[in-house]
């Protein structure tokens, strides 16, 4: 008899050892549980603020593009104290004239609106005179006389702090025939003339 009572004493030990081995086992899977749930908690929110961040600077590029100096992106025109009154420059690599006139800030498109020849400054008359087929445009590229169906096309330009910006990615249709918001009357000789009509570069 003495037997059965030796036997069952272990076993009874063995069955708590197995229950406090399963207790803790459950323990570990729970705490493991809850700090993955953490982790995965942690890398959701993680990947939310990246998200909005990108989310945040693409936005800020759409609104301020930032200069890119060639034609079809914004291009830095230099500084508003470079032009002063009657000051016309022109920038190759935009395709592009700013004008100073009449108390104002233009960006005429190079292109002839009549059939898309380069249109020179003419320094002698103060005037842009196309070579191709002579349109002629006072500073402001009004139209004066010529072929050309309306005056010269232009960019939309924007100062920002002094910078001078010509967004060249947008073309505005020039102001038909009739507009004319500064004198058209030539200074001097017309360049035409004195080159004999010789072509200007297209585009
Ligand atoms: S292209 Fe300029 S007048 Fe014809």
């Amino acid at each position: 008899m003495d037997v059965g009572v030796a036997l069952e004493a272990p076993l009874s030990g063995a069955l708590i050892d197995m229950r406090e081995e399963e207790t803790a086992n459950e323990q570990q899977a729970g705490s493991e549980g809850v700090g993955r749930r953490k982790f995965l908690g942690y890398a959701w929110k993680g990947l939310a603020v990246g998200l909005a961040v990108e989310a945040g600077w693409t936005t800020y590029d759409i609104l301020n593009p930032q200069p890119s100096g060639a034609f079809g992106g914004i291009v830095t025109a230099g500084t508003v104290s470079d032009y002063p009154a009657g000051t016309v420059k022109y920038f190759q690599d935009g395709r592009f004239y700013v004008v100073s006139a009449d108390g104002a800030l233009v960006a005429l498109y190079q292109k002839c609106p009549h059939l898309g020849c380069r249109v020179p400054f003419c320094e002698s008359s103060g005037r842009f005179e196309c070579p191709c087929h002579g349109s002629i445009y006072n500073i402001r590229g009004e139209y004066i006389q010529g072929p050309a169906p309306r005056g010269m096309d232009r960019f939309p330009l924007k100062i920002d702090g002094d910078r001078v910006l010509v967004d060249t990615a947008s073309v505005v249709e020039g102001p038909p025939h009739g507009v004319s918001s500064v004198s058209s009357e030539a200074k001097g000789p017309s360049c035409i003339v004195q080159k004999g009509g010789s072509k200007g570069a297209g585009g």
